[in-house]
């Protein structure tokens, strides 16, 4: 079948056939290599239904930070994935914005309070200096009216949560946030609230799976998937774009990565970014929501390391629109108060099953913990220090035989997440899983949900210079200190559960609330 597939009557055959399964109708089609990608597409649908954590094709070879060791730490059978090559994971090509698209400025008022940053979540975010300055005017031949109704909605659910600032703890039948895990308790409570009592979503329905309304729900990208999957059954879902207080735009970086990627070609960006701006041209030309914000009021989830690259495929994309992105790198053009951190979570079989829960502090004999593979910039410092160094801070590049990483997380008391390729680590919520308190070594990074929780109160946070110091510094956190940080953690650790179906203040409520957040900080002004 692979000979006929060259001619170009088999194209045509193809393309009378398939019309419905080409999900890259408009993907360029006219572009010459469209055939090899047309192979990568037609193969990956089989493996896509069959197994969906192998992470078969390309992707086994990129980065998949922790994947390398645990499968065989862990699993023990022989999973090892192959070693990333630096050249085709860490060293992403830079890569400009698309001239071919003009950059604009929506007509979007930035509120004078930061409603991501009002909950004083200051401490990780970079002050950032937006620049929605409402200049240009978009020209959509339209009736927006719906768009003031919305937005005076907006405007209560803004007033609502300041007042709370002032306010009284709100009842709540399942849980009423409380505590320094929070900046502050009583405000997240409200605006949480605010968001079950009103948000509305709209999901874009155009494009076919692999690509679109699908993406990986095992594996370390499994955070994308779940998303995707969870938001398209929400019940924050409208169906009628005019009542959306915000549009998602269902695509999987994981899935293009997977399907898309053609390493032969000398651009291996080009096809993937080229969907992208397909995508976004499509909704922008068949509803009126894109141009009339410039995507400021629309939203992406991407787990995978290419993520924040593949976004860049559209300018309005990056600049306006609301990334949330497992690989919050700040160096990277994260912005706090318009993205979303969100976090890693390295779900094997889709579930939680048998990563939560360890025993008490008293029976945890290590005083700190790691194992990986050395890529990156900062865990060669670390290995360099610590491996084999001393037996309370246990930092390994591969397990002795017989040691499962699980019993090592739960038996630590600290355990210590540096960045990998990438900021993203699936390390912090493992810890917070099994109750050990994760130690944070990274640069550029936003941590998932710090515009809510003060990462601090449970978590350890460890400058790259500070690294000789680890000992002294864990040594240095009082008992009475740690059994705090560690009970917190505890109670944090709802906020990170991955539940089917989604279940109220998990990951994937805190996901859209921080998204809630930053919708609340732009004013959609529409054209009359
Ligand atoms: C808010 O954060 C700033 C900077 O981290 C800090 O100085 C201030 O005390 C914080 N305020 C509250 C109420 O937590
Ligand atoms: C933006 O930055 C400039 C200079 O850095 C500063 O003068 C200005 O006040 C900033 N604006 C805001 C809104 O922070
Ligand atoms: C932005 O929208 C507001 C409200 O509709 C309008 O008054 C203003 O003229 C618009 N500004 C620009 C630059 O389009
Ligand atoms: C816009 O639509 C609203 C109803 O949705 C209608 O009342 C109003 O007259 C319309 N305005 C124009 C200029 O068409
Ligand atoms: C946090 O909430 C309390 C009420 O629970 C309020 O007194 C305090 O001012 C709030 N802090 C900030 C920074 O808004
Ligand atoms: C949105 O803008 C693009 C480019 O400016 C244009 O091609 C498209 O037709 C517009 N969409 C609508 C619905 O008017
Ligand atoms: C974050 O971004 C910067 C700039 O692109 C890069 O140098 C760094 O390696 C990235 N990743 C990490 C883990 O810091």
């Amino acid at each position: 079948m692979g000979s006929w597939r060259n001619s170009s009557s088999g194209k045509i055959l193809w393309l009378i056939i398939m019309p419905l399964v080409l999900i890259f109708g408009f993907m360029a089609l006219k572009k010459s290599n469209w055939d090899i990608r047309f192979v990568n597409f037609y193969s990956g649908v089989s493996s896509v239904t069959e197994d969906d954590s192998a992470e078969p094709g390309p992707v086994s070879s990129e980065n998949l930070g922790g994947l390398d060791w645990r499968w065989t730490a862990d699993g023990g059978g022989g999973q090892m994935a192959e070693a990333p090559s630096p050249s085709s994971s860490s060293s992403s090509p830079t890569i400009t914005l698309e001239e071919d698209m003009d950059m604009q400025q929506p007509n979007v008022t930035m509120e004078e309070d930061n409603f991501a940053t009002m909950l004083n979540g200051t401490e990780m975010f970079i002050s950032t200096n937006e620049t929605h300055d409402p200049s240009t005017i978009v020209e959509v031949q339209r009736n927006f009216s719906g768009l003031y109704k919305l937005e005076a909605s907006l405007v209560q659910a803004r007033a609502a949560i300041k007042e709370a600032r002032n306010g009284n703890q709100m009842n709540d039948p399942e849980y009423v946030p409380y505590g320094p895990i929070y900046w502050n308790a009583s405000v997240f409570h409200k605006s949480y609230l605010e968001m079950e009592k009103m948000l509305k979503v709209y999901v874009y329905e155009e494009g076919e799976p692999p690509i679109f309304h699908n993406g990986p729900c095992k594996s370390i990208y499994a955070m994308e998937g779940n998303f995707i999957f969870q938001m398209e059954t929400s019940k924050f879902r409208t169906w009628d774009p005019e009542k959306a207080h915000i549009f998602f735009l269902p695509i999987s970086s994981t899935m293009m990565v997977r399907f898309i990627l053609d390493r032969k070609s000398q651009d291996h960006w080009h096809p993937m970014k080229r969907t992208v701006k397909d995508y976004v041209e499509l909704v922008a030309s068949k509803h009126p929501f894109w141009n009339r914000s410039l995507g400021a009021d629309h939203f992406i989830v991407a787990c995978h390391d290419w993520g924040p690259e593949l976004s860049k495929a559209v300018p309005n994309l990056f600049t306006n629109s609301i990334r949330a992105l497992c690989n919050a790198n700040t160096s990277e053009g994260f912005k706090p108060s318009k993205d979303v951190s969100i976090p890693e979570i390295l779900l094997r079989d889709g579930t939680m099953h048998g990563l939560v829960g360890g025993p008490s502090p008293r029976q945890r004999h290590v005083l700190a913990f790691f194992a990986g593979g050395v890529h990156g910039p900062i865990r060669p410092i670390l290995l360099e220090h610590w491996e084999n160094k001393d037996p309370d801070i246990q930092v390994h590049t591969y397990l002795p035989k017989g040691v499962s990483y699980m019993d090592m997380l739960r038996q630590s008391r600290y355990c210590i997440s540096p960045s990998g390729y990438e900021v993203a680590s699936p390390r912090m919520v493992e810890a917070l899983y099994t109750g050990c308190v994760p130690v944070l070594i990274k640069d550029h990074y936003v941590a998932p949900f710090s515009d809510i929780l003060n990462w601090r109160s449970f978590a350890v946070i460890v400058d790259v210079d500070d690294i000789p110091n680890l000992k002294k510094i864990l040594m240095g956190i009082s008992t009475r200190q740690y059994l705090r940080m560690q009970r917190r953690g505890k109670q944090v650790k709802r906020h990170f559960e991955v539940n089917h179906p989604p279940k109220r203040y998990d990951v994937f409520h805190m996901i859209l609330h921080s998204v809630w957040l930053r919708r609340l900080n732009a004013r959609i002004h529409g054209m009359n």
